[in-house]
């Protein structure tokens, strides 16, 4: 492309502000030009570049709305240390069909047993697949009706609500209600039913909600209502929050978004990564995570990209996680390889998905089929990249 030809498109790209399409048009084109692709074709790679980006983008702004607590995952959740719920069941309800049905998740034990985590990465995952979710305490739900009820908009709200695919009530059972409080609980719960998504955390078996609501009358009827279509996981065990150590606070939430933050977040993460040989199984694969995260964030986001080669290079030295995790990592390191256009990217995604393939197994194998599609189908540059990682 001459020079003037593409600082033309550029700026038309900005009218259309579509900066991702702007950044992978050039190298595309030399790629289509070197593979003889057709115009469709180009054109396709182009605004699909465009699309995913959105797509990605628009999964954080609805997790942003979503108002989580916190940042979890499901992967990050150790299966190891909670034996009361299977992973299948859990991987199952990631699977999104429960809110396709629109049925309920509900979550009972003790406190620090993983309720509110399970809680937040199911509603991370609808996000994720297109989803809207708002996430609340009962408390803070009661106060919003509450509110909604005095202006004469409780109608409304309920309405606007249960166009959401996705509510979460956390922490049913920590305060009691009052018996307006209580009414207010189970309008919401009855205005979803059968309509629309719920997921309830309590601390409280369900024949102590008569307590909680002051009423075993509504409790009943809102039980009733709540697990006619539901899983319902009873967790036991201890606290996860007493079991010495948590990688607490190193999240990535904030990256992305403030700048000033990034290098300290970093230096914690190289640290630990540093360290992995002092971490717990289930620490490392936090970390991973996290380190995954990072580089999803700050890839899609241009001046910060400057950041991945250190994130990637945390997240290489991770390879003393379980085999299955360094699996997963490898698959998602590929995808965000194959959606980079950059050379350099390239190289350093590929070289973390090598040092954390292993020397053989489903990783590896995945991994080395696509170094051998990038030796057949890439550029001159992408052949000599995967050339030199298949040999390393
Ligand atoms: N099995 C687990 N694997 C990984 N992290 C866990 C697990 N269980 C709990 N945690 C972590 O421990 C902390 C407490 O868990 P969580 O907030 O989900 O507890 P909870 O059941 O909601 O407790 P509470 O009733 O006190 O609200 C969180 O940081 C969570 O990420
Ligand atoms: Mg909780």
């Amino acid at each position: 492309m001459t020079a003037a030809k593409t600082s033309e498109l550029s700026h038309l790209f900005r009218a259309l502000k579509a900066p991702a399409a702007a950044g992978a048009a050039p190298k595309l084109a030399e790629r289509a030009r070197d593979e003889q692709w057709s115009y469709e074709r180009y054109l396709e790679a182009v605004l699909s570049t465009e699309v995913g980006a959105r797509e990605s983008h628009g999964g954080e702004a609805r997790i942003k709305a979503a108002r989580f607590p916190a940042r979890k995952t499901l992967e990050e959740f150790d299966f190891t240390f909670q034996r009361s719920v299977k992973r299948q069941v859990i991987e199952h309800l990631g699977q999104l069909d429960f809110l396709h049905g629109k049925e309920n998740v509900v979550l009972l034990g003790p406190p620090g047993t993983g309720k509110t985590h399970l809680a937040i990465a199911l509603g991370i995952r609808a996000c994720l697949a297109g989803q809207r979710v708002q996430f609340a305490t009962a408390t803070e739900w009661v106060a919003r009706l509450g509110e909604a009820k005095r202006t004469g908009e409780l109608e409304d709200e309920l309405a606007r609500l249960a166009r959401i695919p996705l509510v979460v009530v956390d922490e049913v059972g920590y305060i009691p209600f009052d018996p307006e409080a209580a009414n207010l609980m189970f309008s919401l719960v009855s205005a979803r039913y059968e309509r629309a998504s719920l997921i309830v955390t309590s601390n409280k078996a369900f024949s102590a909600w008569g307590e909680i609501f002051g009423d075993d009358v509504v409790a009943a009827a809102m039980i009733d209502r709540l697990v006619h279509h539901a899983e319902i996981l009873a967790l036991k065990g201890d606290s996860y929050r007493l079991q010495g150590r948590e990688l607490g606070p190193p999240s990535f939430a904030g990256v992305g978004e403030k700048a000033q933050s990034i290098e300290q977040q970093l230096d914690q993460v190289q640290l630990l990564a540093d360290e992995q040989e002092k971490l717990k199984p289930s620490e490392r694969r936090q970390l991973g995570r996290i380190l995954l995260e990072g580089i999803q964030r700050v890839i899609s986001n241009q001046p910060q990209q400057q950041h991945v080669p250190h994130l990637a290079g945390a997240l290489a030295k991770l390879n003393k996680a379980e085999t299955d995790d360094r699996r997963m990592w490898v698959t998602e390191l590929i995808v965000l390889e194959r959606q980079q256009g950059d050379l350099g990217l390239k190289e350093q995604l590929l070289s973390a998905a090598n040092s954390l393939a292993g020397p053989r197994g489903k990783a590896r194998d995945e991994l080395s089929d696509r170094l051998h599609e990038l030796t057949k189908d890439g550029t001159a540059e992408e052949r000599e990249l995967a050339l030199r990682l298949g040999q390393a």
